[in-house]
């Protein structure tokens, strides 16, 4: 998508040498534009867990060009295989709760299992981790032409503005290209269908105000910033269409973790008969889960992130400052779940579908367990 008119990825191998992987920076944004070098699979978790990058899709492909890295920087050519397993699961573990990074690593893990040098793994584990990473872009779009036929119909419906609300960021900085909320949003903009996006700040993180924001900015796409408990008033007061959002973690049965706060949107949604859909590429989907509430695993973050927020300050530089009282009891839930019966439905990249399990199976029955 568009920086400053200029086409980017969020995750790229170096033009002028493959050993290193470069992303940009999240944590800086919307402040700065700073690209960061990744060069081992260390680089690659810390990145991961630090939010440098972010997004269930993005963090999936960083996971696999983390395999790559720790592959690359192997030393013990006899044992490659067990080292390159250990270093799968230190991976795996640098965020709970978005499944994409298990799903990508296992499926890099795959082919470069089957190699019988430490040199084939390396060129194996760099070909795989650029399929996938081109995989999800294409996915990305294609979630976006399925969403944009929902915009599309919604507006010849009502003849004006469709106005979507969306929480945190999935947008194309949260996976390759695209996004997946925001994939229907570009693409019903570029068929000349008039939208308007009310974007949820999304505490802690403010990943709304900050990064949704932005790429929206950037991509000339007319939007308004919320504080996140204003969603509930416009929706009662009809000045919300419809809601997407992206998903981490979505069961078999169709329940849905993303963002803390989805679930009070989609509340708030259901109240007002708003429709509320959910953006996901398969890689999104945990086949092996059936009861969101109870079995998906939801992260919790430092305090420090609630304590403490950034921004820019009247002299120009980035800072942070302290918005509680000190010695306060923090909690910091990063994610929360969406029961199917608040879901619309689904858009995937193979089509749209309910969120139940006979739907979601009837979809992808090469992928149900
Ligand atoms: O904690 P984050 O910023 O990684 O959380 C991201 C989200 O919750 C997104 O909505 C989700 O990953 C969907 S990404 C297309």
């Amino acid at each position: 998508m568009n920086i400053k008119g200029r086409n980017y990825h969020t995750i790229w191998v170096h033009p002028e040498n493959d050993k290193i992987i470069q992303v940009i920076d999240q944590t800086a944004l919307p402040f700065d534009f700073k690209i960061k070098n990744l060069t081992s699979e260390k680089d690659a978790y810390i990145a991961i867990s630090d939010m440098i990058v972010r997004g269930a899709p993005l963090i999936g492909v960083t996971g696999a060009y983390g395999i790559y890295l720790a592959l690359l920087n192997c030393r013990d050519e006899n044992n490659f295989r067990e080292y390159i397993t250990e270093r799968a699961g230190y991976l795996k573990s640098a965020r709970p709760t978005a499944v994409n990074l298990a799903i990508l690593i296992d499926e890099i893990l795959d082919p470069v299992m089957q190699c019988n040098t430490l040199t084939d793994a390396v060129k194996v584990a760099f070909h795989k981790a650029a399929e996938l990473k081109e995989r999800e872009i294409e996915w990305s779009e294609k979630i976006g032409n399925f969403g944009c036929n929902i915009i599309e119909e919604i507006y010849n419906n009502k003849g004006e503005t469709v106005n979507i609300l969306t929480h945190c960021n999935a947008g194309w900085l949260a996976c390759i290209d695209w996004g997946t909320a925001t994939a229907p949003i570009y693409k019903a903009a570029r068929k000349g269908i008039p939208v308007h996006v009310w974007v949820d700040e999304t505490r802690p993180r403010n990943q709304g105000a900050r990064l949704t924001a932005w790429e929206l900015k950037e991509e000339d796409i007319p939007h308004t910033i919320i504080s996140d408990n204003t969603g509930g008033h416009l929706m009662q007061h009809g000045m919300v269409d419809m809601c997407i959002v992206g998903s981490d973690r979505t069961t078999v049965t169709g329940d849905v973790a993303n963002k803390i706060g989805t679930y009070l949107k989609a509340l708030a949604a259901h109240d007002n008969g708003i429709p509320f859909y959910v953006a996901l590429p398969s890689s999104t989907i945990d086949f092996s889960l059936t009861d969101g509430i109870g079995q998906i695993p939801i992260e919790q973050r430092a305090p420090e992130e609630v304590m403490w927020m950034e921004g820019k300050l009247k002299s120009g530089k980035t800072d942070q400052v302290k918005i509680v009282p000190d010695g306060c009891k923090i909690a910091n839930y990063g994610f929360d779940v969406t029961p199917s019966r608040l879901v619309t439905a689904l858009i995937t990249e193979r089509g749209i579908c309910s969120a139940n399990r006979k739907n979601i199976e009837q979809l992808f029955p090469d992928l149900s367990l």
